[in-house]
This record gives C-alpha cells, sequence and structure tokens, in this order.
C-alpha cells in the first residue's frame, strides 16, 4: 500500500505511519462500535473513539444525537478510555429538518 498522501513542499511527503505516530491514532480506530443504526456517521466512528482518547473530556455535550450513532461512539470510547467523563445528549428528537421536510411541515399547519 502506497502510504505517501500529500506532498510537503518544504518538508517532503508525509508518511501515513508518520502522521499517524505524530496523532496519537491506535488501536481505537479499529474498536467495533457497540451501537448501530441508520446514520451518516458510521464512518466518522473511528474519529469519535479518537477524539475522545486524544481530548480526554470531563463533560461531553453532543447537539444533534438522532439515533445516538455518534453519541453511543463517543460514550463507548469514554467507558473503555475508563474517563470519568459526565455526557449529555440533546437534540429535539424530531429528526432531520431539510428544506423538504420543513416545507411539509409548513404546508401542514
Ligand atoms: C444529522 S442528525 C444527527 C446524527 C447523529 N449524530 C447520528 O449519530 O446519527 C442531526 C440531528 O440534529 C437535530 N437538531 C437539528 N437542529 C436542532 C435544534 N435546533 N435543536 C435540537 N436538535 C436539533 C435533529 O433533530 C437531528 O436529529
Amino acid at each position: 500500500m502506497d502510504t505517501t498522501i500529500l506532498p510537503q513542499p518544504a518538508a517532503g511527503p508525509v508518511r501515513l505511519p508518520v502522521l499517524m505516530a505524530e496523532l496519537d491514532i491506535g488501536a481505537e480506530i479499529d474498536w467495533q462500535p457497540e451501537h448501530q443504526a441508520e446514520s451518516a456517521w458510521h464512518e466518522h466512528v473511528p474519529f469519535a473513539f479518537w477524539l475522545i482518547k486524544a481530548l480526554r473530556p470531563r463533560s461531553l455535550v453532543e447537539l444533534g444525537t438522532h439515533w445516538g450513532v455518534s453519541y453511543a461512539a463517543f460514550c463507548q470510547a469514554v467507558e473503555r478510555l475508563g474517563l470519568e467523563a459526565r455526557c449529555f445528549a440533546v437534540d429535539s428528537w424530531e429528526g432531520m429538518r431539510t428544506p423538504a421536510t420543513t416545507a411539509a411541515t409548513s404546508s401542514a399547519r
């Protein structure tokens, strides 16, 4: 596998293993998510795991939780890393607002 990503004019090419080491990306990107649902967040779950490892928050508030894929990933990382973080999920629980659903809601009133 060619691990060259972006050529850096001043410093030369950056190798993926070097970048991963610098960002401390480790085994968490291969953890299996315990909660799965239909969500555009699936491919971002490893990022959620890494983000919690990198930030080690004491409080976590997710705005926009919907079916909970991202929130569950954050909570899974908090638990697995043994953090003391208090976690909160905030949502209107009405689902995604898109121009189509907003128009449908407006016309139904
Ligand atoms: C893209 S979805 C979230 C996806 C979710 N994080 C996941 O893992 O699948 C965005 C969510 O934001 C919520 N939302 C949008 N605007 C909001 C608002 N003003 N107040 C509360 N929730 C809101 C919607 O209800 C929707 O559930």
